[in-house]
Order: C-alpha cells, then sequence, then structure tokens
C-alpha cells in the first residue's frame, strides 16, 4: 500500500481522558494489521503515547509502531515529508483546543475523530468540540469530523445515550470502543491489541471495524 497518499488523521478532545491516546494507539495497531504503513505522531507534552511505546521493545519487532514525538511547529514543517513516508498518520493530541499542537493537527488533518464516553457531561462539552471542528471546516475543505463513542458499556448505545448523540451534526461513526480490559491492558505492555494474540479477539475485531469506519470517512472504498 505504500505510495499512497497520506492520510492525516487527528484524534482530539477537550476532556482529559477521554481515550485520546487510546483510540491513537488502537487505530495505528489496526491500520498496521491491514498492512498499511502508518505513522503515530505524539503531539502532547505529556508525551502519553511516545512512553506507551517506549516500554515496547520487548515485543516482537513486526508489529511495532512507528512513534515519533514532536510540537505541532514541527509538524506543520514536515507533513508534507511524513505523508509521503506513511500510508496514515495518526496525531494524539492533548487535551485543551487552544493548544497550539490541537491547532497544528487540526492544520493538516483530513479527518478529526472525537472520542466520546457516553454519558451526559462528556456529551455536552464534547458538543464545545465539534463547534471548533465545524468552524475550522468552513475554512479547510480538506478537514472533516467525526464522533467517536468509547468506553461504551454495554454492547448497544443505551436509549437516552443514543438521543443524545442526535444533539451533534458531525457523524457519529457506525463504530465504537468498548470499555475492554484489553484497551488497558495493551497499554501496560506498549502496544495495541493486536499484539495481544488470540485473548483479545474481540477488542481486535472492534479496532478492525473502527479502521472501516475511519477509512469510509476519508472516502476511501472500503
Ligand atoms: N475503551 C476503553 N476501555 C478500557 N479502558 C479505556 C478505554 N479507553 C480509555 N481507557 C482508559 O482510560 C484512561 C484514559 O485514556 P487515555 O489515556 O487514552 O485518554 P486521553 O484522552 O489520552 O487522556 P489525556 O487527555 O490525559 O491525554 C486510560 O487509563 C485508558 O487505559
Ligand atoms: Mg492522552
Amino acid at each position: 500500500m505504500s505510495g499512497s497518499s497520506g492520510r492525516v488523521i487527528a484524534v482530539i478532545s477537550q476532556k482529559g481522558g477521554a481515550g485520546k491516546t487510546t483510540v491513537a494507539v488502537q487505530l495505528g495497531g489496526g491500520f498496521h494489521a491491514m498492512r498499511a504503513s502508518v505513522l503515530l505522531i505524539d503531539l502532547d507534552p505529556q508525551e502519553s503515547s511516545f512512553r506507551w511505546a517506549e516500554s515496547a521493545p520487548l515485543l516482537d519487532s513486526d508489529l511495532q509502531l512507528d512513534v515519533r514525538k514532536m510540537s505541532g511547529l514541527e509538524l506543520i514543517k514536515q507533513i508534507a515529508a511524513l505523508q509521503s513516508e506513511a500510508d496514515y498518520i495518526v496525531l494524539d493530541t492533548p487535551p485543551s483546543l487552544t493548544h497550539p499542537s490541537t491547532m497544528a493537527a487540526l492544520a493538516v488533518a483530513h479527518l478529526a475523530v472525537i472520542p466520546v464516553v457516553p454519558g451526559p457531561t462528556d456529551l455536552w462539552s464534547t458538543l464545545a468540540v465539534e463547534r471548533l471542528i465545524l468552524n475550522r471546516m468552513e475554512h479547510s475543505h480538506r478537514l472533516h469530523g467525526c464522533i467517536l463513542p468509547n468506553r461504551v458499556q454495554n454492547t448497544a448505545l443505551a436509549s437516552d445515550v443514543l438521543d443524545l448523540l442526535k444533539e451533534f451534526t458531525l457523524p457519529v461513526l457506525d463504530a465504537q470502543l468498548s470499555q475492554r480490559n484489553a484497551y488497558a491492558q495493551s497499554a501496560v505492555v506498549g502496544a495495541s491489541v493486536f499484539q495481544l494474540g488470540a485473548s483479545a479477539d474481540a477488542a481486535q475485531q472492534e479496532v478492525r471495524k473502527l479502521v472501516k469506519a475511519i477509512r469510509e470517512q476519508l472516502g476511501e472504498t472500503v
């Protein structure tokens, strides 16, 4: 798949702990599993996904993600080169909409993915993130946005949550990440659920479905 155009996906949320790093790393693992080349860029000064990957050298190097830490300014300067290097570039961002790195991510992204933990508080605070993305989309024809339910407790979203999701203008992905030990566990070994083997089969299926939904949002035929 190398030689394609380097699609840039930014994982954005104002809310700390919504699952930006988790989603970015699992997405990286999912693209890797479909044999696409992927770079994971850590724009969070907390260096979360960077530290995560640093603890990974014990793992099979075939499954290891290429994670790079940089500032928003470096991202802007290097984006064309990064795009020529990989099929997908996944950006993990800090939990602030006004942070220069978040701004830089939105300036270069084709798709902003907003993880939201279903529940009234998170859903309402996510409306502010959505407003920012919609505003950016008015200035950039390249940018699209979507909502990803994360830490979903039951297989089906509860009807009151579904009602709240209707408040969003951006599409809510037909994919979700459930609340699963496998996601937290893979973080401990510095990897995605694809490195946990058959025991994480359900989580792997979920991430594959997420990758498919993301590719559809990017306008790729899947
Ligand atoms: N789907 C999930 N299932 C189980 N645990 C999850 C899931 N998503 C996130 N978590 C856990 O929730 C915590 C916060 O997730 P994560 O670090 O990805 O959030 P974040 O948005 O990157 O946070 P920050 O804003 O601090 O960077 C972590 O301990 C992570 O393992
Ligand atoms: Mg994080």
